[in-house]
């Protein structure tokens, strides 16, 4: 029986238009309250890295259900403690605070930004340095820095303190440092504002720039972290490390869970009383997200992920050269990939033509189809989402 949309709508408050109504996930597929089958290339935007059939992670999530799902942080709790421990030895950062969302990652870590510039000058104006073109969250810090207008200007006056430079133009961030900076938040590869890479002349040049005034970089990893681009977090590609990291989506599968992640310098900033959160690593969180790294080393998954989106990479490649009348440009990395469409052609009809066809894809600002899939996918899935933009298109 299908659910009547109409009727549905009517008890929430109108911020998406969607159609279709997932009541299944199987292995990288999703089935709707009609039954009907579709390849999934969405993976609930960047969240589903194991896809829907891991077994052992949805047993270690029923597991801690009976066992204890939440305490406050008031106490500790195991599952927490030994996400730190995961946390720690791949961001190669040192300080962990989880939040239940990746926004509030965000929030986070400005707050620890502004605090650490303040710990140094009880007077600091505590400017940050956001990108244009980025997206950091909906809550009222991260849209602060987030660089698109249509999400801002209805909800204006946001913080104060922030500037907007070009991203991957560094004399742009150059012109843009002042005394008063605190702080410089990008993406490592932008995601709702197009799938954008940094350039490696861009990223280190940034690094450089906040060691030489001792402001804090704050890379934003929640989409194009754990292992979507083939390296945990996407920074490890160019050699460097943030001063703070945000965390979230994949980071629990599913299970609302994020953190920021600091090097010990700055992550001793904040103090008992600065921060907190009454779910943030909650034990039933951060059991799932313990099971997750569990699984990512024991699967190899970052391995499969080299693999597989080099086999992608070259299916898209090959789309792209079939419909250059209508494909622009081949955006992303590892498996958060993007086509950027022709203006004549409208990405979002293309997302509801595959949703026809059973395929599940998304939009990424600026006319471009994201496709952020489940990190287990393999070439016959490839295979089937390439045969049906080729369709599509
Ligand atoms: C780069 C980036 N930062 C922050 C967020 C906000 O995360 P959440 O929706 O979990 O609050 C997103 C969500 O899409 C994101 O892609």
């Amino acid at each position: 029986m299908s659910i009547d949309i109409a009727k549905a709508e009517t008890n929430f408050m109108h911020l998406y238009n969607r159609e279709v109504c997932f009541v299944k996930g199987e292995d990288v597929y999703l089935y709707d309250d009609a039954g009907k089958k579709y390849l999934d290339f969405a993976a609930g935007i960047a969240v589903n890295a194991l896809g829907y059939s891991n077994d052992e992670f949805k047993n270690a999530v029923k597991d801690q259900v009976d066992k204890l799902i939440h305490t406050s942080n008031l106490y500790f709790n195991e599952p927490s403690i030994k996400a730190t421990e995961y946390i720690t030895k791949f961001s190669r950062l040192d300080k962990v605070f989880f939040t239940n969302s990746g926004t509030e990652a965000v929030e986070g870590a400005l707050k620890l930004a502004r605090k650490y510039a303040y710990n140094k000058n009880s007077n600091s104006k505590g400017e940050i340095i956001a990108m244009n073109h980025s997206f950091h969250g909906r809550s009222m810090g991260a849209v602060s820095v987030t660089g698109t207008e249509h999400y801002r200007t209805p909800f204006e006056p946001l913080i104060g303190g922030v500037k907007f430079a070009d991203y991957n133009d560094l004399d742009s961030v150059k012109a843009l440092i002042t005394d008063e900076t605190c702080a410089i938040i990008m993406e490592t590869v932008q995601g709702e504002g197009g799938l954008t890479p940094a350039n490696e002349d861009f990223i280190k040049g940034v690094r450089a720039l906040c060691d030489e005034h001792d402001i804090c970089m704050i890379l934003d990893e929640i989409q194009c972290g754990m292992g979507r681009t083939g390296y945990m977090y996407a920074y490890e590609r160019y050699g460097i490390k943030p001063d703070i990291m945000t965390t979230a989506k994949a980071l629990g599968c599913g299970l609302p869970i994020g953190a920021f992640v600091a090097n010990a310098k700055v992550g001793e900033a904040m103090v008992p009383g600065d921060h907190g959160t009454t779910y943030g690593g909650n034990p039933l969180a951060t059991a799932a997200c313990c099971k997750v790294f569990e699984i990512f080393e024991k699967e190899n998954i970052i391995e499969h992920v080299k693999e597989i989106s080099a086999y992608f990479d070259e299916a898209l490649n090959g789309l792209m050269n079939r419909h250059s009348d209508k494909v622009e440009s081949l955006r992303g990395v590892g498996l958060m990939r993007g086509l950027a469409l022709i203006d004549e052609v409208k990405a979002g009809d293309i997302v509801k033509e595959c949703l026809d066809k059973g395929v599940v894809v998304i939009v990424a600002g600026g006319n471009v189809l994201r496709m952020v899939p489940p990190l287990v996918i393999e070439k016959e899935h490839v295979d089937e989402v390439i045969k049906v933009l080729d369709e599509v298109l």
